[in-house]
């Protein structure tokens, strides 16, 4: 047996409903901000993603890359943003002279290390909104991220937001960093002394204890904000009250990818017992990626939520709807000619639209019945050596346990009529005796 790709997973069909649960979700909280979807290619010359600025560890380390066979690097890629901006300026869409929304519910991949809520190949659900420097869109994308989990009934949940400044504060930060913690080198752990070098920032968010000891007394971005992004903050606060957004600052919040400035933000579950991997979305805005990758000048916002993440919060929480019984009938035959009699009731039923299945072996009665009731069906269409002969089927309500024989023209005129009553009676009664039958 050949395994699945380390750090893969399966969506088997059972659970395929939560995925559409949630892409549902995603799909109905676009429409509400009126983003539109964009869909980019798995994979990406290698420029795109492994471009001069960008050190994160991410990108340097943890990205699938190969030679095609027309000696390309080509990268798979590992995060969504890169390829739509490549995309924005590949298509021109500068040239709309318009604010662009597209959003995307894509595969990544990353050569992590896998864990629970860490994968190698893993779906994020990203907006981008790029074309304006407004604070006014940094709180419409923070207040569609809350939105989007109040949406989804997460609860223990939190928005954790800062500024890391324009690139002259940054720089300014960037300084007062290494000057604080080169003293400290030999007690930085092994990447962290490395990041000394290539990446300060990252310092901050370092996931060892003794380098998180170090950080604690380490400068703040804040203090190092010029007037403008301090203003900037001031006022992307404003309008996050406008939308009435609960959000907390954190100072010492910067982001795994280089292309940040300004406001960052992360969205984080504080469920017991959820993991170390607890951020559910980040995001932030970024001000050069479109003219490092040929376009002009302009400035962009976006946030990106690991759909495994969400998924596992969803259950964690409590709130992940029970699968939809959908089928609307199981149509049981005996013997070859109900089959034929059987496939032909089961074919003009979903010609009408209804949800319909059959048993394909040759199964007893109570086999049958019992697939049924498993399957959920809502009624079932039962037919025998009589039906046959007399153009009839019988009827089955599996709710109410009603039964009834009708000729063949009244057949889905009659199911519909069974449909609407479950509809509107909210029957409680449970199909125990059919349940007790199949157990027989
Ligand atoms: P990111 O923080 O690298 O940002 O990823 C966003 C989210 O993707 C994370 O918060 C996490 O939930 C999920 N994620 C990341 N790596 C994995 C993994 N290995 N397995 C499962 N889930 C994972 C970005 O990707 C940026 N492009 C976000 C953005 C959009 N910034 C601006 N626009």
């Amino acid at each position: 047996m050949i395994n699945k790709v380390k750090g893969t997973y399966d969506v088997l069909p059972n659970e395929s409903y939560k995925w559409q649960y949630l892409e549902q979700k995603i799909r109905e909280i676009t429409k509400k901000y009126n983003f539109k979807e964009i869909r980019t290619p798995i994979m990406e010359y290698s420029g795109v993603i492994h471009r001069e600025t960008e050190l994160s560890d991410m990108v340097t380390k943890e990205t699938y890359n190969f030679i095609d066979k027309g000696n390309r690097e080509v990268t798979l890629r590992p995060e969504g943003t890169a390829g739509v901006i490549r995309s924005y300026v590949e298509n021109k869409l500068y040239a709309q002279n318009d604010l662009i929304k597209a959003y995307y519910i894509e595969a990544m991949f990353r050569y992590e290390r896998p864990q629970k809520g860490r994968y190698r190949q893993f779906m994020q659900f990203g907006i981008e909104a790029i074309g304006s420097k407004s604070p006014l869109l940094d709180a419409e994308v923070i207040a569609m991220s809350s939105d989007f989990i109040s949406s989804l009934g997460l609860k223990n949940v939190v928005i954790e937001l800062n500024s890391i400044g324009d690139v002259d504060s940054r720089m300014k930060y960037q300084e007062a960093l290494i000057n604080y913690l080169t003293p400290f080198k030999e007690e930085l752990s092994f990447d962290s002394k490395e990041r000394l070098i290539k990446n300060p920032l990252r310092i901050l968010d370092s996931k060892d204890s003794k380098d998180q000891e170090i950080v604690k007394n380490a400068p703040k971005p804040i203090d190092y904000l010029s007037d403008e992004s301090k203003k900037y903050f001031e006022d992307v606060i404003k309008y996050l009250e406008a939308f009435n957004i609960v959000y907390q600052v954190n100072n010492t919040l910067v982001r795994g990818l280089d292309y940040y400035s300004e406001i960052v933000f992360e969205v984080k579950a504080q469920i017991e017992g959820f993991g170390a991997q607890n951020v559910l979305g980040g995001g932030g805005r970024y001000e050069n990626l479109v003219s490092e990758l040929g376009g002009p000048k302009t400035s962009a916002i976006g946030v990106a939520f690991g759909m495994e993440r969400l998924l596992l919060a969803l259950e964690y929480e409590n709130v992940l709807p029970n699968e939809e019984d959908n089928l609307d009938v199981f149509v049981i035959t005996f013997g070859e000619n109900e089959k034929i009699y059987g496939t032909k009731i089961l074919n003009g039923l979903r010609n009408k639209g209804l949800t319909v299945d059959i048993e394909f072996d040759n199964k007893s009665f109570k086999a049958q019945l019992k697939k049924a009731i498993n399957k959920n069906a809502k009624v079932l269409v039962i037919v025998g050596e009589d039906e046959v002969k007399n153009n009839t089927v019988t009827i089955k309500n599996t709710k109410t346990e009603k039964q009834v024989t009708v000729e063949n023209q009244k057949i889905y005129e009659t199911i519909k009529n069974e449909l609407e009553n479950l509809k509107w009676e909210h029957i409680i009664i449970m199909n125990w005796q059919l349940k007790m039958l199949a157990k027989m």
